[in-house]
């Protein structure tokens, strides 16, 4: 009645208002939050306040407008429903809003979920617990805990676990050892638990049979006992190898993975997939174990080399866009949080970080409890390996998760050449993996590349299974695919090494 400049001031005063109190959760309105007055220090940039934006797309939007006026009776008092074409109003509205709204701390997608459950991950944020997983495989259950800080609860956290255990064997390498050994170290003793460590050597070379042996060595030497734990601490290859090696000592030692990398902490330390690379192949000789305890610290990560940590990015769009195909994936949310978050995640920034962490594992946890051992669905996870697996062995200057992001890319082209997904569909991964600055295309010997695909295939009685994505969302599995159209896509991604 009054216009919207005096209705803006009031809810500017009732906002001031509400900020004076202590312990005060505030829902806004959605115009609230759209100037720079409104993200003062004194307002909403007021130290201590956490903002959280709730995103639903514009049919979403439009639908719950339609819905609430009509229980209210009152479609005329809403002005956004007013006019012939509303969800195009919406559609404007939003995107001119967009910028602000984007300045929250987090953003939940809210298209799919009730209220209740956006509320109890609210809830949960604002607390500062930790998140917890829990995966229940065939061969062993899994404990995952995630938040800023757990480092420090490793200790306790383990007695807990394993009660039995006296002694904890911490596996590591070098480039992890000056940043988080001390403290996982410190936090075990303090827990009463004998700790011995051993550093190996970084990098992929070190998750090998004779990397394997070292350890065996060392173990053994030392009187390791079945009653105690391995502590895997770091990467990727920290945890495939003192995995592998905790599988097969002494039949079976307990196993902690505590992972440092991105990738590690939202892929390879859960699962129970662990072994070493032979020359034949990458991960040719493994074990599936269950580490009894995961302890994800995100805040571990401010250490990780900058170009390490953006190739873990590769497994975390790989998990959006499988998401619609795996148990729980009908919120479909994965894509749209990643782009909505997208400053905070970039800059490592809580709660964001820890919130995207923690909705990854429990994605990879639901795929691993529906088929552990990849007899069907578990395969979604190989979505853009095949290619990738095959150029970074073939290339030798990527990191895996950046060999993933071009093997991504020439999957979801795969997928457009053959009708399971349209363009649109191959635009959005590649502004997914753009927007984490993970490389377009590798350098890499084209021949190699073939020989290895060829080679996988062969293992796989000639049925090579090819995860590719659909338009509708999630992927499927083909094992019709024509070579030429293969040879295609990496000629399209791979330039030759030269
Ligand atoms: N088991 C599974 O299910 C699974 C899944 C995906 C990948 N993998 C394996 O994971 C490996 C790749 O893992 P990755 O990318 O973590 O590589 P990585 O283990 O080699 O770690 C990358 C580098 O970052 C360093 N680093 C790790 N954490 C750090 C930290 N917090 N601060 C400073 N430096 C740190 C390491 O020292 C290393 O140099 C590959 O061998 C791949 O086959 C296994």
């Amino acid at each position: 009645r009054h216009g919207e400049a005096v209705c803006r001031e009031a809810e500017r005063a009732a906002l001031v208002e509400a900020l004076r109190g202590e312990r005060v959760v505030i829902a806004t309105g959605g115009g609230a939050p759209c100037d720079d007055a409104a993200w003062s220090g004194d307002l909403l940039g007021r130290p201590g306040t956490l903002t959280v934006a709730l995103d639903a797309g514009p049919a979403v939007l439009l639908d719950r407008l339609r819905a609430q006026a009509g229980s209210e009776g009152d479609a005329a008092g809403r002005p956004m429903l007013a006019g012939d074409d509303p969800l195009a109003r919406i559609i404007a509205l939003k995107a001119a809003r967009q910028p602000w709204y984007d300045r929250a701390a987090l953003t939940l997608v809210v298209d799919r979920v009730t209220v209740d459950e956006v509320a109890a991950e609210v809830v949960r944020i604002v607390s500062g617990e930790p998140w917890t997983v829990k995966v229940a495989a065939p061969s062993g259950s899994s404990e995952v805990v995630i938040g800023s800080g757990v480092t420090t609860t490793v200790g306790a956290r383990v007695r807990a676990a394993f009660p039995a255990a006296h002694r904890s064997w911490v596996i590591t390498d070098a480039g992890v050892a000056p940043h988080a050994l001390a403290p996982v170290e410190a936090s075990l003793a303090g827990a009463g638990l004998a700790v011995g460590s051993r550093v190996v050597a970084a990098g992929e070379g070190s998750k090998s049979l004779a990397g394997a042996s070292d350890i065996y060595d060392w173990l053994l030497g030392n009187r390791v006992e079945r009653s105690d734990v391995v502590v895997a601490l770091g990467g990727g290859v920290v945890g495939d190898l003192a995995g592998f090696v905790a599988a097969t000592t002494l039949r079976g030692l307990g196993l902690v993975q505590v992972p440092t990398s991105l990738l590690a902490m939202v892929d390879s330390s859960v699962g129970g997939k662990t072994g070493v690379n032979h020359p034949a192949g990458k991960n040719l000789i493994g074990a599936f174990n269950q580490p009894g305890l995961v302890v994800i610290d995100p805040a571990l990560l401010a250490t990780m080399p900058p170009r390490q940590r953006r190739s873990g990015w590769a497994e975390i769009v790989k998990h959006a866009v499988i998401q619609p195909s795996t148990p729980g994936g009908e919120r479909a949310d994965l894509a749209r949080v990643l782009t909505r978050n997208l400053t905070a995640l970039a800059t490592g920034t809580e709660p964001a970080l820890g919130y995207v962490i923690a909705r990854n594992v429990a994605l990879k946890a639901a795929v691993v409890e529906a088929d552990e051992r990849e007899a069907g669905l578990r395969a979604f996870l190989n979505f853009g390996h095949t290619i990738g697996h095959a150029i970074e062995a073939a290339g030798y200057t990527l990191l895996h998760g950046e060999a993933v992001a071009v093997g991504t890319r020439a999957a979801a082209r795969l997928g457009h050449r053959l009708g399971t997904c349209d363009a649109a569909t191959v635009a959005t991964i590649d502004h997914l993996l753009d927007a984490f600055d993970l490389p377009r295309t590798a350098e890499a010997d084209l021949d190699r590349v073939h020989h290895l695909i060829g080679s996988d295939k062969k293992r796989a009685a000639g049925q090579q299974s090819w995860v590719l994505p659909l338009t509708e969302g999630g992927v499927v599995i083909r094992r019709d695919v024509p070579e030429t159209d293969v040879r295609a896509v990496i000629a399209e991604v791979v330039t030759p090494a030269g």
